[in-house]
């Protein structure tokens, strides 16, 4: 028996207990420790840890900024309203063998898909959006689901956290505050207004608010001014994706130190080794790819420019893929 429910197409469960998905001509199937991955010209296999947790960051960033390299073969690229979904596209050795391969979907299309796949993938034990110090396994056989993980909500401000009625500070009862970020203090600004403007003034400790993030690799929305995002983040073990990005992203390194690998976004040729510790700060051009390893949970402000033009600018050679030319 197959089901195709608005646009999600898969099949009854498999001998592993997990469903198969198609979407045109990929398709995608999971057994006890792998997610293989067919498509007309070629197929793929990936660890399922690995898979899962990209999958699960493509999922929640509704595809992200430009491309989410699952690892060095699969991917998606966001042209916000579709998406494409390609294999081998930005690998050398598969575009000279002509064996890549892409395929554009509506986002209504691919988001469900791999919502559903996300889900039916994801034992109970299993958190992707969690350090691996701090999560069950991922691997055997169906073992029921982690619904609430997996549609866990993503703090997006829409001014500043803790704004009355935006996204709310964190406490004891709802967030506590993680092993690693056991010696951050948690204390509260003082806010002194000037008469007359009590109620618009706002203020809260960003060190406290992470020492409390129960996930890695996944930059919520704390401030917004216009398009200017301030995006922090909490880091522990490896960015489960590769980015590509479409745009110039700054890196403010908050605390401890994270390595990063930056290759070419299209071909993944190496371009640069970025050691970043506490009060480091780089700009991440336009044109790369990157992934970055934790060795000890750390704090990471990403600054992104949510502009829908850059994308554009950037591909047309109108604006730089580097904000200063040294
Ligand atoms: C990035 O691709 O720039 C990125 C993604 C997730 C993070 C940090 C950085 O947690
Ligand atoms: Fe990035």
């Amino acid at each position: 028996m197959s089901t195709t429910t608005s646009d999600v197409k898969s099949s009854a469960p498999n001998e592993h207990g997990y469903r198969e998905f198609t979407l045109g001509g990929f398709a995608f199937r999971r057994d006890e420790f792998f997610a293989h991955i067919t498509w007309p010209t070629g197929s793929h296999v990936i660890s399922i840890d690995g898979f899962l947790r990209a999958l699960q960051r493509d999922v929640a960033w509704n595809f992200f900024y430009g491309t989410v390299n699952f690892d060095g073969v699969i991917g998606t690229v966001n042209h916000y309203g579709n998406v494409d979904l390609f294999a081998g596209r930005y690998n050398d050795a598969y575009r000279k063998a002509e064996l890549d391969h892409v395929e554009n979907f509506d986002a209504d299309v691919i988001g469900p898909t791999f919502k559903a796949m996300l889900d039916d993938w994801t034992n109970a034990d299993f958190d992707p959006f969690a350090s691996p110090a701090e999560t069950g396994k991922p691997f055997g056989v169906k073992n029921g689901n982690n619904t609430p993980a997996v549609t866990r909500h993503r703090v997006t401000a829409s001014r500043m956290v803790g704004v009355p009625g935006d996204e709310t500070v964190r406490t004891d009862a709802t967030h506590p505050i993680n092993r690693m970020f056991a010696d951050v203090p948690q204390t509260v600004p003082k806010i002194e207004a000037e008469p007359g403007f009590e109620g618009e003034v706002c203020a809260f400790n960003l060190f406290a608010y992470l020492s409390r993030s129960d996930v890695t690799w996944n930059p919520s929305v704390v401030s917004v001014c216009k398009d200017s995002l301030y995006c922090p983040t909490t880091e522990e073990y490896i960015l489960p994706i590769i980015h590509g990005n479409d745009r110039i992203e700054w890196f403010v390194q908050l605390s401890d130190e994270i390595k990063w690998d930056v290759q070419d976004r299209d071909t993944g040729a190496a371009r640069a080794k970025v050691t970043m510790r506490a009060g480091d700060v780089a700009a991440m051009p336009g044109d790369i790819r990157h992934q970055g390893y934790s060795p000890k949970r750390s704090m990471l402000l990403v600054w992104e420019n949510a502009s829908a033009e850059l994308p554009a600018l950037i591909a047309s050679g109108k604006a730089p893929t580097s904000p200063v030319e040294f």
